[in-house]
């Protein structure tokens, strides 16, 4: 009995596999690498001291996917592989739709073959769209505004679909609010390809000296001090919701029921910083520049669903997010930057 991690080497995968070795799981990762490193298994290991079984394959591959499901009983899956950059799909759409759908599409038709039907699946606040009213509760209108967005509203909508044609599947959309943070041992972070997208990175970068200054999208929000508030969530808060949404489909349950994992509360981008440069005890420099389009002035999760349906809660506070990334970024300067080489036996 296993449960499979697809994308198992990311951010939000590498947390994930570490809560579900520590609730006692015995787990399935692949990963094609395209935005993770190798060597984040080994620091799975380092951190939890127990073994799983890795695949190295890109999910599109069918034969190699219909491997992992042959050499194993997989009971359930975490489907965490996809392409996540807001600006990249805009750019490049079919890249995003032949990935995070043609590759959903392929997962799912294994799993149906081999009568796997529990899922849970990464889906994203994304999908609330920009109209949504806060708290933002999991019944608001769905509404995409970019291919990213779009990928995961269609997934969404292609697994409801696939439950009206076969009500054995027990299928969770997790929709994330904003994961930041890294693990307390320092050791598993997030290392972005290039230049951050994201606040976080971003400012963690600059206080190492990586980056001259922040640039704040916008201070005329209607926001109290007119920069954007979102929903920051601890990582391993985050990891830990993915336990529990296992342990719901794993419960016999069956049915799509999206749930929202956020926190409940908001902070601003000068919040932010600041609590950073608590943290930090450094002055981070920053200067105003237009919005970004695209950005809602205010988005934070109502997470009443979670808490009552999975029993789950984020338990970290901003403090310990903001310790606990900036742990990472000194650790680790260069992201997981290693000469670790896959052991054959691993591929
Ligand atoms: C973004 C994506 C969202 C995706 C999520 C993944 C957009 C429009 N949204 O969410 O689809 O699911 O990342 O984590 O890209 N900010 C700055 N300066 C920066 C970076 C960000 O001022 O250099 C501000 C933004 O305007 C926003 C806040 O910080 O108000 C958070 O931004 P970010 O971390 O990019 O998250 P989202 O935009 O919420």
């Amino acid at each position: 009995m296993a449960i499979l991690i697809t994308g198992g080497c990311g951010f939000i995968g590498a947390h994930t596999s570490v809560e579900m070795l520590n609730a006692g799981y015995d787990i399935v990762l692949f990963d094609n690498f395209s935005n993770s490193q190798p060597e984040v298994l080994r620091r799975i290991y380092e951190v939890t001291n127990e073994n799983l079984q890795f695949y190295q394959l890109d999910m599109r591959d069918k034969e190699r996917l219909e491997k992992v499901f042959m050499e194993n009983r997989i009971d359930a899956v975490i489907h965490l592989a996809g392409l996540k950059a807001v600006g990249e799909s805009i750019h490049l759409p079919l890249k995003y739709y032949d990935n995070n759908i043609n590759g959903t599409v392929t997962l799912i038709e294994m799993m149906k073959k081999h009568n796997v039907k529990k899922l849970v699946f990464s889906s994203s606040a994304t999908v609330y769209g920009l109209k949504a009213q806060v708290p933002i509760s999991e019944s608001s209108p769905l509404e995409a505004t970019n291919p990213y967005g779009r990928s995961k509203l269609m997934v969404e909508e292609i697994l409801r679909d696939l439950y009206i044609s076969d009500n054995e599947w027990s299928i969770i959309p997790l929709r994330y609010f904003n994961p930041v943070g890294a693990h307390q041992s320092g050791r598993l972070g997030e290392y972005p390809n290039g230049t951050p997208n994201n606040l976080a990175p971003y400012i963690t970068q600059v206080a190492a000296g990586k980056l001259r200054e922040m640039s704040i999208f916008g201070n005329n929000y209607p926001t109290p001090d007119g920069t954007g508030i979102r929903d920051y969530l601890h990582v391993t808060d985050l990891a830990l919701g993915h336990v529990k949404a296992i342990e719901k489909v794993m419960s016999g349950v069956t049915g799509v029921n999206a749930y929202n994992l956020g926190t409940g509360k908001g902070y601003s981008v000068l919040e932010m910083i600041q609590a950073f440069e608590q943290i930090i005890g450094k002055h981070i420099p920053y200067s105003i520049v237009d919005r970004r389009p695209g950005d809602v002035a205010i988005c934070y999760a109502d997470p009443t669903k979670a808490k009552a349906e999975l029993g789950w809660e984020a338990q970290k506070g901003l403090e310990e997010m903001c310790m606990d990334a900036w742990r990472w970024q000194v650790n680790n300067p260069n992201g997981y930057e290693s000469s670790f080489e896959l052991e054959r036996s691993w591929v």
